[in-house]
């Protein structure tokens, strides 16, 4: 039984959070976790040759592999994250989304759980319009998507953090300053944990 964690990220957000989510996977007995990224497009590559802070995070991720069709049709659970852009997910999460038509026609995705995290520069930059639009290409694919419910630890607050009922979520600051809260990294570990184990309980 294989849980993907796939996810995009440019200043390394994105990238912490998925690894706890997939820390997460981890926990539950009889899965296999497996990390991969989203492609860059070769437009932001050439941005990010001239950025210094976003060239060593595309070095920390070049060893996770790029998702590839295969991968994602093989799996049985998923945890999609991706970095706000204007309130809704980064183009190159939706172009894997996209690339799915001939694994849709042959309903691969149906009866899957999913879940989903995100990033944003600020408190209220759209941490649920991401997620919430991120909802509903998985349920045309027939997945089942998972939230995260209010009794997880951390849940409920008022500070200038992440966690959210449609998915996992952190604040990077306008300038990618901040880092994820111990809160948002445990809240994305257990995201991972929940759909690993409601898919084992699913499909197992
Ligand atoms: C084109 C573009 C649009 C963005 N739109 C938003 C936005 O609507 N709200 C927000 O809070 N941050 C926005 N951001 C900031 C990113 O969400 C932020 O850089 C990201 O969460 C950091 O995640 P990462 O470190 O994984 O790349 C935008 C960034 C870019 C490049």
């Amino acid at each position: 039984m294989k849980i993907l964690t796939v996810y995009y990220s440019m200043y390394g957000h994105t990238l912490e959070m998925a690894q706890a989510v997939h820390r997460g996977v981890q926990k539950v007995g009889g899965v296999e976790a497996v990390l991969r990224r989203v492609a860059e497009f070769d437009v932001v590559n050439k941005v990010i040759d001239g950025n210094e802070f976003a060239g060593q995070v595309r070095d920390k991720q070049k060893d996770i592999p790029v998702c590839s069709l295969d991968e994602l049709g093989e799996a049985d659970g998923y945890i999609f994250g991706s970095p706000t852009r204007y309130g809704n997910m980064a183009a190159q999460m939706k172009q894997l989304f996209d690339s799915t038509a001939g694994l849709w026609t042959k309903g691969v995705f149906e009866g899957k759980p999913a879940g989903l995290f995100t990033s944003t520069a600020s408190t209220h930059g759209g941490q649920e319009t991401t997620l919430l639009t991120m909802m509903p290409p998985l349920l045309h694919l027939g997945m089942i998507i998972v939230g995260v419910p209010y009794s997880t630890s951390g849940m409920l607050h008022t500070e200038a953090r992440g966690g959210t009922p449609y998915g996992a979520s952190t604040i990077a600051g306008s300038s990618g300053e901040l880092t994820p809260h111990a809160s948002d990294l445990q809240i994305a570990s257990f995201l991972g944990e929940r759909v690993a184990t409601i898919t084992k309980r699913l499909r197992g």
